[in-house]
C-alpha cells in the first residue's frame, strides 16, 4: 500500500523512491485519486531533490504506461523522429519530415502547438490553407504507409502519456517546469509512446533557449538519450546554439516560406545546416548512412515528398500562403556590424505581433511575425532596414518594438565570424 503523503515527504527529504511507489503515484495521480495539490508539491520536491537514473526511468515508463504505446513495427521501413526542446525561427521539422522520408525512412512527428515566445509546429503547419493536424489513428498510419509520403505531422491523442499532459500542466502554473528530470521524462514519455524506434533530439542552448547553458543543456540531452535507450528507442542528440534565431524569420506563414526555400535548394545556411545535421543522425539512426540528404534537396525529391505530406492532410501546397495586411520596417539606429540579435527579444515580439497565444486554446495569427533582413556579422548603418514586422493588427507595432529594437546590438569591430549551429553530439548509449 502506497500514500501519495508518504511519497511526498519521502522526496521532499531527500529519499530515493522504489519502483512501486514511482507507478503507483503516476497511476493514482492520472484517475484522480492523487491530487493536483499533492502531485504539485511532489514536482516541488522533484525540482529541489532531483531524481537518480533509475527513478527518471521508471518515472518515464509510468507515464507512457498512462495511456497507449503506438506500433509501428508493421511498416516496410524503418521510423525515426526527431525532437527540438524549442527555439525561435525553429521551424526545422517543416523540411526535416519530408527529407527523411524522401530518403528511405518514415517520420512518424506527433507535434505541439506554441506557448510563450517559441511557436509550435502544428501553428506553424495550420498556416497552409486546408491542412488539418486532428488525424485519427487509422490516417496517421495510412498516410505512413504510403510509399509516395512516409512523414507525418499531427497533433498527439489525448490517450497519448495522458500523465504527462496533466502533470505538464499543473508544472506550468506552479514554478516546476525548470527541472531536468521532469523535462526529459515528460519530453521521452511522449516520445517513446508515439512508437518510433530511433530519436534525434535538438537540444537548444542560449539565451532563446530553455537551457541557458552547455553545461545544463548536456545534463538534458544526456538524460534523454539514457531514457531513450533504456526503452529500446535508439537516441542520439545534438547541442544546437539557440542565442540567435534560426534563419530570418519568426512567425507561422514566415516560417514555413522560408522552409519551402530550403526544400527548395536556397534558404539560410544555418536553417539548411542544421537539417542537414539533423537528417544526417536520423538516417544513421536506422542504418541509412548511404544516402546523403543533400542530394535529395538538390533533386527536388524532398519538395515532392513535402507536396505529397502537405496533401495528405488536407493542405494545399500550391495556394498562397496567408500576407499580413500591415507591416512596419525597423531601421538601425547604428553604424556598424551586428553582432547580436537576441532570439528572445525577436520571439517575444514575434509573439506580441499575434504569431503565438497567452494561453492554452487561444488562436494565432497565421501571417504574424517578424521577418529579419540581416544576420550576424553584416555591416549597417543607420537607417538600414534590419526587420520587418508583420500583423493584423497594427496596434501591436509599438508593444512589439519595444521588445525587437533592443534585440539588435552592433559593434565598431571588424565582422565577428559565424559560429557553425552544431556545438556537440550526445549518444547513443547502450542500454
Ligand atoms: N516540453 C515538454 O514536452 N515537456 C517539458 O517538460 C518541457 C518541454
Amino acid at each position: 500500500m502506497h500514500d501519495a503523503i508518504s511519497i511526498i515527504t519521502a522526496k521532499r527529504d531527500g529519499r530515493e523512491l522504489s519502483g512501486a511507489e514511482i507507478d503507483w503515484v503516476i497511476e493514482a495521480f492520472t484517475h484522480g485519486i492523487v491530487a493536483d495539490e499533492q502531485m504539485a508539491a511532489l514536482a516541488m520536491a522533484v525540482y529541489f531533490r532531483g531524481m537518480t537514473r533509475a527513478e527518471v526511468s521508471r518515472w518515464t515508463s509510468a507515464m507512457v504506461d498512462s495511456g497507449s504505446r503506438m506500433d509501428f513495427t508493421w511498416l516496410d521501413r524503418p521510423t525515426v523522429d526527431k525532437h527540438s526542446t524549442g527555439g525561435v525561427g525553429d521551424k526545422i521539422t517543416l523540411p526535416l519530415a519530408p527529407l527523411v522520408a524522401a530518403c528511405g525512412a518514415a517520420v512518424p512527428q506527433l507535434s505541439g502547438r506554441g506557448l510563450g515566445h517559441t511557436g509550435g509546429t502544428l501553428d506553424k503547419l495550420e498556416a497552409v490553407p486546408g491542412w488539418r493536424a486532428d488525424l485519427s489513428r487509422a490516417e496517421m498510419a495510412e498516410i505512413l504507409a504510403d510509399p509516395a509520403v512516409g512523414a507525418v505531422v499531427c497533433a498527439a491523442g489525448a490517450d497519448l502519456a495522458p500523465a504527462d499532459r496533466r502533470l505538464y500542466a499543473l508544472r506550468d502554473v506552479t514554478g516546476t517546469v525548470e527541472s531536468i528530470p521532469l523535462i526529459a521524462s515528460s519530453i521521452m514519455s511522449k516520445k517513446i509512446a508515439e512508437g518510433t524506434e530511433a530519436l534525434v533530439l535538438d537540444v537548444k542552448v542560449g539565451a532563446g533557449a530553455f537551457m541557458k547553458d552547455v553545461a545544463d543543456a548536456r545534463e538534458l540531452a544526456r538524460t534523454m538519450v539514457e531514457l531513450g535507450a533504456d526503452e529500446g528507442v535508439r537516441t542520439v542528440a545534438l547541442l544546437t546554439a539557440m542565442d540567435a534565431p534560426l534563419g530570418r524569420t519568426a512567425g507561422n506563414a514566415l516560417e514555413v516560406r522560408e522552409a519551402v526555400e530550403v526544400l527548395a535548394g536556397g534558404g539560410p545556411d544555418d536553417v539548411v545546416e542544421l537539417t542537414l545535421a539533423l537528417a544526417r543522425e536520423m538516417l544513421a539512426a536506422v542504418g541509412l548512412d548511404g544516402v546523403d540528404p543533400a542530394d535529395r534537396l538538390r533533386d527536388g525529391s524532398a519538395m515532392d515528398r513535402w507536396r505529397s505530406m502537405i496533401a495528405a492532410q488536407g493542405g494545399d501546397p500550391a495556394a498562397p500562403l496567408p500576407r499580413a495586411r500591415h507591416t512596419d520596417v525597423v531601421l538601425a539606429e547604428f553604424d556598424g556590424v551586428v553582432d547580436g540579435i537576441d532570439a528572445h527579444g525577436v520571439g517575444l515580439a514575434a509573439w506580441r505581433l499575434g504569431a503565438g497565444r497567452a494561453r492554452a486554446g487561444e488562436s494565432v495569427q497565421a501571417a504574424a511575425g517578424v521577418e529579419l533582413h540581416v544576420g550576424l556579422g553584416d555591416l549597417v548603418t543607420v537607417g538600414t532596414p534590419l526587420a520587418t514586422l508583420h500583423t493584423d493588427t497594427p496596434e501591436k507595432f509599438d508593444y512589439a518594438r519595444r521588445s525587437l529594437e533592443p534585440a539588435f546590438t552592433g559593434s565598431a569591430e571588424s565582422a565577428r565570424r559565424a559560429r557553425g549551429v552544431v556545438i556537440e553530439r550526445i549518444g547513443p548509449v547502450e542500454r
